[in-house]
């Protein structure tokens, strides 16, 4: 176990900054490199862009670079994902710790989990997947409450979020194509939409895996919901008679019953429809069985003071990249491989009440 741990932050979006913040309170750690995509922070202090004071080391568009650094993990966060990257970095020696995909690598195609394996074990590292969902909600929660279990029927996570007050409005709009005509948005529309649904599917078969579910299938729908009314969301409008709503639904079914499934509720806009479920707002855990248990999490910036929007909002930044930054001790010194959700020991926060 190193005495400090040598990160890299790779992306700083709205994960990203959280996680350098992160990284910086962290007496045991140390920020040793940061790569970006967009031109205008090459060479930007990586304090800088965290909006912390500068430390000394900057942001780099070369990856070489960022592959020839001494570290011992990446916290991966592109909006765009590259297997090949994480291959790079893993052979290279850098343990990765991702909230954007490998969050039940053992599900990818045999040729793409073997690269995997290989580069793991070439630098000897691993790989862990995991944020708040796809991550600890759907993945840590249910095998959690999963020990109080005699008897498991079905597994539920419903996630409802209204993406009006998501700033990356570049994956609201690109990436899963709300604010477009409804042809548009399916499983199969884009290459990101397939890459979107088939995480949900490796929390699904990590779960099922995990509690011997054993599967049968694992079948997508999504249900789609057009604007009344033009909405202008951080610049961009949102159309009337364009997609507002996508209520997604992936399921593994055992002999045509659903064993676990994960739903979400999505929205910009804030036209929430009014046959849809009407949940809170944030995540429901259900498990049907024996005891039948359900648990609702919500994360805000404060449950006592009075704060903007946008600080709840990032709280939930906060919680996604404190997942994957408070488990890179575990991925460190796990041997080398996939170190799933269901294969690390519980990740507590490192910070405390320290
Ligand atoms: N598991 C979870 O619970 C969870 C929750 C939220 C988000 N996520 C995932 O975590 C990742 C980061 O999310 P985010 O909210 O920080 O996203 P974001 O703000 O939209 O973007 C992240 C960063 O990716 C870089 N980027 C931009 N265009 C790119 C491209 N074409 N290819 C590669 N990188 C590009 C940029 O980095 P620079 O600004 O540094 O140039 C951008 O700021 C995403 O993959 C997102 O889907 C996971």
């Amino acid at each position: 176990m190193p005495d400090t741990y040598r990160v890299i932050q790779w992306a700083t979006g709205a994960q990203g900054v959280e996680a350098i913040r992160a990284v910086l309170d962290m007496p045991d750690m140390q920020l040793v490199g940061g790569w970006v995509h967009s031109s205008e922070k090459d060479g930007v202090d990586l304090g800088t862009l965290a909006g912390r004071d500068p430390i000394g080391v900057t942001a780099t568009r070369d990856i070489e670079a960022v592959l020839a650094l001494e570290a011992d993990c990446v916290a991966y966060m592109p909006r765009n994902t590259s297997l090949e990257e994480v291959c790079a970095l893993l052979a290279s020696g850098k343990n990765v710790v991702t909230t954007a995909f490998l969050f039940y690598p053992k599900a990818l195609p045999p040729a793409d989990l073997d690269r995997l394996l290989e580069a793991c074990e070439q630098g000897r590292t691993s790989i862990h997947g995991t944020g708040l969902n796809p991550g600890n909600l759907s993945g840590v929660l249910p095998l959690a409450l999963s020990g109080m279990s005699r008897r498991i029927e079905r597994v539920t996570l419903q996630e409802r979020a209204d993406w009006t007050f998501y700033e990356s409005t570049h994956i609201t709009f690109d990436n899963m194509r709300f604010g477009r005509p409804a042809s548009e948005v399916s499983e199969d529309a884009s290459d990101f939409l397939r890459f979107n649904s088939g995480i949900f599917k490796e929390e699904v078969a990590l779960i099922a895996d995990a509690l011997g579910a054993e599967l049968d299938e694992i079948t997508t729908d999504v249900e789609l919901i057009l604007a009344e009314n033009d909405h202008d969301i951080f610049g961009t409008t949102l159309a009337a008679g364009t997609v507002a709503g996508q209520h997604w639904r992936w399921q593994g079914r055992r002999e045509a019953a659903v064993r676990v499934e994960i739903e979400t509720l999505w929205t910009v806009g804030g036209e929430y429809p009014r046959h849809w479920p009407r949940p809170q707002d944030g995540w429901t855990l259900t498990i049907e069985g024996e005891p039948s248990m359900r648990a609702h999490f919500l994360s805000l910036a404060s449950y006592q003071r009075d704060l903007p929007m946008e600080e709840h909002v990032r709280a939930a930044s906060i919680a996604t990249a404190m997942q994957a930054i408070n488990a890179i001790p575990a991925v460190c010194a796990a041997p080398p491989g996939i170190a799933t959700m269901a294969d690390l020991p519980l990740i507590r926060s490192r910070g405390g009440f320290r």
